[in-house]
């Protein structure tokens, strides 16, 4: 579990050992729970288990006081439930609509950004991560950071440098406990004083927020919701200490997972062209396209998404063939509980590792295969397929098809303490996606080694990255 590659082993050990099995780690044992049904039982549970890490390193990372976080803090505890239940309107598809022209503007700078440097190699992985933390400047905190234009700017770079120098220490601290106490070593000294600026950036941007005055009515960012909860003991505003906390969480959760996610996608259709000339064909059929004749097609917005139904299952399937979390989430189990005929005793820590559900669960499960997607019940276990046959209700595709039956793609998790932002993250892949292909091909810069060499390199840092993230060959096609 110390390795890099972990979530690779996991899935190893999942196809070699089935659906749940037990790993003896130094300081702890862990039960490991890919089968789907199981999952679902773990994750969804009524009550609601605990994360279940003791010590939540995030705390040390986004927290002032020692305090815990909606990240961290106990599912259904008081401080979890006025922040989950508080900020859930900025996710509701209303507020997501009136971002969406913060959105297209982030992208024109992409755009122009990559038109400018046609046919060189370019870190694809860098610019999808600023643009990440673009959108999540806009949406959550209502705030221009310029970070897809402003590579020399100081300010952004600066929040983009630690950004990621702090979640790469999260990561060391996370496969290696014993980590924090190596204080003889310089690199982790600089991941504590990376810590601290991490806090001092969200504790600025708390301040730059407040500045602006009372939020308007109609401002649902992240960053105003915090602003207008009440303690319910006391009815006053939450501390600066705990809403700059709060800021960080929402600004750590959606930059690299997003930014790597769109990352991964590309690269999956850039190996596939047979993929990638069926998403043109529909982006052209929609007038979508870029093209000699118009080299400046509309903009691609939510409404587009739902003409556009093979984008959605190429991303889809991205999500599912290298989901982003792919060590997935833990919980602790609170009573002795009985799964898939093992009995789990109460206090054990339980794991429901993403990428092994991906790839134990499903139908040729190591193809990358979009049109699986075709089919609504896909997400979930056999019994969703039959139900669905026999005609129960289809809504739409944020709710549940699968009637009831266990859901086994999980790139956003499931229950209580599912993804947030997952409509939000969504939006900002899919859009992405659509828009970059609708203008650009990409393929990999000679430097990656090729496919084989992205696979050596793949490895896990909090979220699914590869050892260099640099050089993809674009070019432009489409007549520009
Ligand atoms: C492709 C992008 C994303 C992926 C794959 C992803 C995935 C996840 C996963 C797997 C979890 C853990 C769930 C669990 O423990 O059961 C999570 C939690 C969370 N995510 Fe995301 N996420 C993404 C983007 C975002 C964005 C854009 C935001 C908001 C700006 C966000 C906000 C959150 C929050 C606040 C939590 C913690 C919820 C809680 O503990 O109650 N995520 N996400």
């Amino acid at each position: 579990m110390v390795r890099s590659d972990h979530h690779l082993a996991l899935r190893r050990w999942a196809k070699q050992l089935g659906g749940i099995f037990c790993l003896r780690m130094v300081h702890q044992h862990m039960v490991v729970v890919v089968d789907a049904a199981a999952a679902n039982e773990v994750l969804g549970a009524d009550e609601g288990l605990n994360k279940g890490l003791e010590p939540d390193l995030s705390d040390r990372l986004m927290s002032f006081t020692g305090h815990r976080t909606l990240f961290s803090a106990d599912t259904g505890s008081p401080h979890w439930h006025l922040v989950r239940k508080g900020v859930a309107p900025a996710f509701s598809p209303t507020n997501i609509r009136r971002a969406m022209p913060r959105i297209h503007a982030i992208l024109d700078t992409v755009i122009g950004g990559l038109a400018r440097v046609r046919g060189a190699d370019v870190d694809i992985n860098n610019v999808a991560l600023r643009y990440a933390m673009d959108v999540t400047g806009a949406v959550c905190f209502g705030a221009v950071f310029g970070t897809s234009a402003a590579f020399d700017d100081a300010r952004t770079n600066d929040l983009f440098a630690v950004l990621r120098g702090a979640m790469g220490e999260l990561h060391k601290r996370a496969t290696n406990p014993a980590r924090t106490l190596l204080l003889h070593l310089p690199e982790v000294r600089a991941g504590r004083r990376l810590f601290r600026r991490f806090r001092s950036h969200m504790h600025a941007l708390l301040q730059e927020v407040k500045a602006r005055g009372e939020p308007t009515a109609d401002d649902g960012s992240v960053a105003a919701l915090l602003l207008r909860l009440r303690d319910p003991a006391t009815g006053a505003p939450l501390p600066d200490e705990l809403l700059a906390a709060e800021f960080g969480v929402f600004f750590t959760a959606g930059i690299e997972s997003a930014g790597n996610a769109i990352t991964w996608t590309l690269h999956l259709v850039s190996q596939r062209p047979e993929v990638e000339a069926a998403l043109v064909a529909e982006l052209g059929k929609a007038g979508l396209l870029a093209s000699k004749e118009n080299p400046s097609p509309p903009r691609i917005g939510l409404d587009d998404l739902a003409r556009l139904p093979y984008l959605g299952c190429v991303c889809k399937e991205a999500m599912r063939y290298k989901p982003v979390a792919s060590t997935g989430t833990t919980r602790l189990n609170r009573r002795t509980l009985t799964l898939g005929g093992h009995m789990i005793p109460a206090g054990a820590l339980l794991l429901v590792p993403f990428d092994a559900v991906h790839r134990c669960n499903f139908e040729r499960p190591d193809e990358f295969w979009p049109e699986r997607w075709l089919d609504p019940t896909a997400g979930y276990c056999a019994a969703a397929s039959a139900q669905h046959q026999t005609g129960s209700p289809e809504a739409s595709p944020l709710s549940s098809p699968g009637g009831g039956a266990p859901k086994r793609f999980l790139p956003f998790s499931t229950g209580p303490r599912q993804c947030m932002g997952r409509s939000l993250a969504v939006v900002m892949h899919d859009v992405a996606v659509a828009t970059l292909l609708a203008r650009f091909s990409f393929c990999l810069a000679d430097r990656m080694g090729g496919a084989a060499g992205v696979e050596a390199a793949e490895l896990q840092k909090i979220f699914r990255n590869f050892e260099e993230a640099a050089g993809w060959k674009r070019v432009v096609p489409f007549g520009r």
